[in-house]
């Protein structure tokens, strides 16, 4: 068994012992995941390049976890710092009709801040433009989903969101909660995560979410651990000494939302090697 297939099979293995049950839950079932640097940071400061954190070998996982999961939602911070791709390139197969599949990219964004010109867009319309011209080569790659968007009524670019639309991006038009108290920074703009994560369920059918960052993102989930199955920690073994923290102090109690009193720990834990990194495994659990 090679690299791919060993972390294949050991994803495998963490899903198979879940006690997730789709038919009974509203949402799909939620892999929290992130790379973190031995002090705890999982960026540089903000608007700096990205950080790469993880080794080539998790990294290989990360791309093992988003062919497993049905769907990966990042926030549209994560979209403007890193224009990251969300596909499973490294995976053997990816660009000769291998089994692997690319999850379908899941973007937080109220404003539609999304931009234009994003991997995430080009990719797609790059993909369907040469699969309508039959280009040869093209109909063996890995197919390239469109975003799905959650935006907030009161607040997104409608003029962009027809754009979006005639390019077979969705939009969810989610309408203002104040009731909403599972957003990250209290502020009332924020998604609620638990309506994205049902119209997940119940309009795309999707069983399964990988949650991929940034941090508001990450915290938002955090401070709702209920929603979460899984939480899969890399660490990076360097320090940054400055950056964006996944968790931090800036976690207020005002912050947590009424349903979980504390931030989670974590049972059934696993950690090993990866290359030189560390991978912590476990399900969440809110502390009594
Ligand atoms: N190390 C890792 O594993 C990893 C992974 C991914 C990203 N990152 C890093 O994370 C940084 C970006 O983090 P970020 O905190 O700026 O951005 P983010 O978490 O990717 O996105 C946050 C934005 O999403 C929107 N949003 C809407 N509903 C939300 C909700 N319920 N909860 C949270 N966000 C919601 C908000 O923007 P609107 O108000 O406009 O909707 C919010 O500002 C980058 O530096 C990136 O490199 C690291």
């Amino acid at each position: 068994m090679n690299q791919e297939e060993k972390i294949k099979q050991f994803i495998e293995n963490i899903y198979s012992n879940s006690q997730y049950n789709f038919n009974d839950s509203r949402y799909p079932e939620v892999t929290l995941t992130y790379a973190q640097t031995l002090d705890g940071f999982i960026s540089g400061k903000p608007n700096t390049p990205p950080l790469l954190i993880s080794g080539k070998e998790s990294m290989l996982m990360t791309h093992c976890l988003r062919n497993k999961n049905e769907a990966i939602m990042i926030g549209i911070g994560t979209v403007l710092n890193d224009n990251p791709q969300l596909n499973v390139r490294q995976l053997t197969g990816f660009n000769n009709g291998g089994n692997v599949h690319n999850p379908q990219p899941v973007i937080l964004d109220s404003k539609l801040r999304f931009p234009l010109d994003c991997k995430l867009l080009k990719n797609y319309r790059e993909y369907k433009s040469k699969i309508e011209q039959k280009v040869e080569g093209y109909e063996k790659l890995t197919e390239i989903k469109p975003p799905i968007i959650f935006v907030n009524e009161n607040q997104y670019d409608k003029t962009k969101a027809e754009i979006l639309i005639n390019y077979n991006v969705e939009i969810n038009i989610l309408k203002n909660d104040n009731n909403n108290n599972n957003n990250n920074n209290n502020n009332g703009s924020s998604l609620d995560i638990t309506k994205v994560l049902s119209i997940l369920k119940s309009k795309y059918n999707i069983h399964s979410v990988m949650v991929e960052g940034g941090a508001q993102v990450i915290r938002t989930f955090l401070v709702n651990a209920s929603l979460i199955q899984h939480i899969i920690i890399t660490i990076g073994p360097f320090f940054i000494g400055n950056g964006v923290k996944a968790v931090g102090d800036t976690i207020e109690k005002s912050e947590l939302s009424e349903t979980s009193e504390s931030l989670p720990r974590l049972e059934n834990t696993q950690s090993f090697t990866l290359g030189q990194d560390i991978i912590i495994i476990g399900q969440p659990v809110l502390s009594s």
